[in-house]
């Protein structure tokens, strides 16, 4: 398993590019198994996830071609309507399958995803949704087999928003006969990319980006051709590496309108940032001032920047209390900061974190794509050396991530284990 060795105290400086949306990616692919012939997906990243998802996609019959960020697919000839064990465990989006093989073929076997590191994350809430829709659904063996002859049009209301609950019925109710009613539906930038996409094929959407998303079914989709949004949580995390080293970086090609609650939150704590030609300059302070951050679904602020925050409250001047209101257990990081001399206290959903002068080097280890980052970010501050164990948590979700931090003169490096 590869590791990153980082030596702290080297300030960010210059221009990073951001990539394509792992999250926005994800849906986007997999709304291909809907219609007949080749879309075209641009600015795809390249990224572990999307592997998986193609490996799933693959095994469905869909055909794919491409070159760098761009990559064709033809779901048109759909083989197989189970996606199997040994995906779904490795990645939990596998999941967003099950809409779109109901809606088409009718029928569906799809595996249960387990519990994952940040919470136990079921899908009743999906699977409630498709029932409203007609679909039969049974569990059978670890397996949620699905079947409807074509589902119908329903309101049907989101107990909790849930962003791959809303893109899994936007993509079955497009296909669906009739009117389908979202209320409570997740606004999150991602979820409006995959409409827009929709849209693209011949859906017919209205209000993605609201809590209410009506979706009149059509008994037929077109290819399409569409650019999925750049990654904000990418985005983010570059800037409050930025932020924690003191540094000045220009993000090239993200979408500020999709990062203001972190804005928002860096500028109390002390950090310049401001829209430049071509994207967000970040400019760091000679000292972090605490800020007290509650994660939310969008537009508040994102529960996937929460570990890196709380890297960046580590060194602030004050305390600062910082609350998880999406996952029961996404604290996974705090054991691991404080290995790099953090002070960090849990209580329930709350962590509260006193800022010290300094975090010291330290062998660490992590335990989901966000924690990891959010070690990579305490590590560019931190004195010394920091080595961080299974970087393929972070090869998931972060392109080149290393390159990238290298190209801003970082000090990190991959070693090959
Ligand atoms: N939930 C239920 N029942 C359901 C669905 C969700 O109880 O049927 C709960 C979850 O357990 C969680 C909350 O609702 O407590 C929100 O979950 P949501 O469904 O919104 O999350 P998701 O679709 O599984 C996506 C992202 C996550 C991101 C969350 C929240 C993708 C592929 N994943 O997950 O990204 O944290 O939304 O914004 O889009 C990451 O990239 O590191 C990551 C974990």
């Amino acid at each position: 398993m590869d590791k990153f060795i980082i030596e702290g105290g080297k300030k960010l400086e210059g221009r990073v590019r951001i990539s394509g949306s792992k999250n926005a990616a994800l849906p986007v692919l997999v709304s291909s198994l809907l219609a007949d012939g080749w879309s075209t997906y641009h600015n795809i990243p390249d990224l572990a996830d999307i592997r998986t998802i193609k490996k799933l996609l693959a095994n469905h019959g869909a055909q794919m071609e491409g070159q760098g960020e761009t990559l064709r697919i033809n779901g048109g000839n759909i083989v197989s309507c189970e996606a199997p064990y040994d995906l779904v465990r490795t990645m939990r989006a596998s999941v967003l399958v099950l809409g779109p093989l109901v809606a088409r073929m009718g029928q569906a076997r799809v595996s249960l995803p387990g519990g994952c590191a940040i919470g136990a994350r079921p899908v009743n809430l999906h699977l409630k949704a498709l029932e409203a829709m007609g679909a039969a659904i049974e569990l059978k063996e670890g397996y949620v087999e699905a079947k409807a002859k074509r589902l119908q049009g329903a309101t049907i209301y989101f107990d909790i928003s849930t962003v791959g609950g809303t893109e899994n019925i936007l993509m079955a109710a497009a296909l669906a006969k009739g009117i389908t009613r979202l209320e409570n539906a997740a606004k999150e930038p991602e979820v409006v990319n995959l409409a827009e996409t929709l849209i693209a094929m011949g859906a017919k959407i209205k209000g993605a980006g609201t809590d209410v998303i009506t979706i009149e079914g059509v008994d037929s989709l077109r290819p399409c051709e569409v650019s999925v949004i750049p990654d904000r949580i990418e985005a983010g995390t570059f800037m409050i590496a930025a932020a924690i080293t003191g540094g000045d970086v220009i993000l090239e090609g993200c979408n500020p309108e999709h990062l203001e609650a972190l804005v928002m939150k860096l500028r109390e704590a002390g950090i310049a940032i401001n829209p430049v030609e071509g994207g967000l300059r970040v400019q760091g302070a000679p000292e972090i001032k605490s800020v007290d951050v509650k994660t939310l679904p969008y537009p508040g602020f994102p529960t996937d920047l929460q570990a890196q925050i709380m890297a960046l409250m580590a060194v602030s001047r004050g305390a600062s209390v910082i609350t998880e209101t999406i996952f029961e257990n996404r604290f996974m990081h705090v054991a691991e900061l404080r290995r790099l001399g953090a002070s960090i206290a849990v209580d329930g959903h709350n962590a509260v974190v006193k800022g010290v002068k300094r975090l010291k080097g330290a062998p660490v280890m992590a335990t989901d794509l966000r924690a990891s980052a959010s070690l990579v970010v305490a590590g560019l501050v931190a004195e010394g050396k920091t080595t961080l164990a299974r970087v393929y948590h972070i090869d998931r979700g972060y392109q080149a991530i290393e390159k990238k931090l290298t190209a801003l003169g970082a000090n990190i490096r991959r070693v090959k284990g």
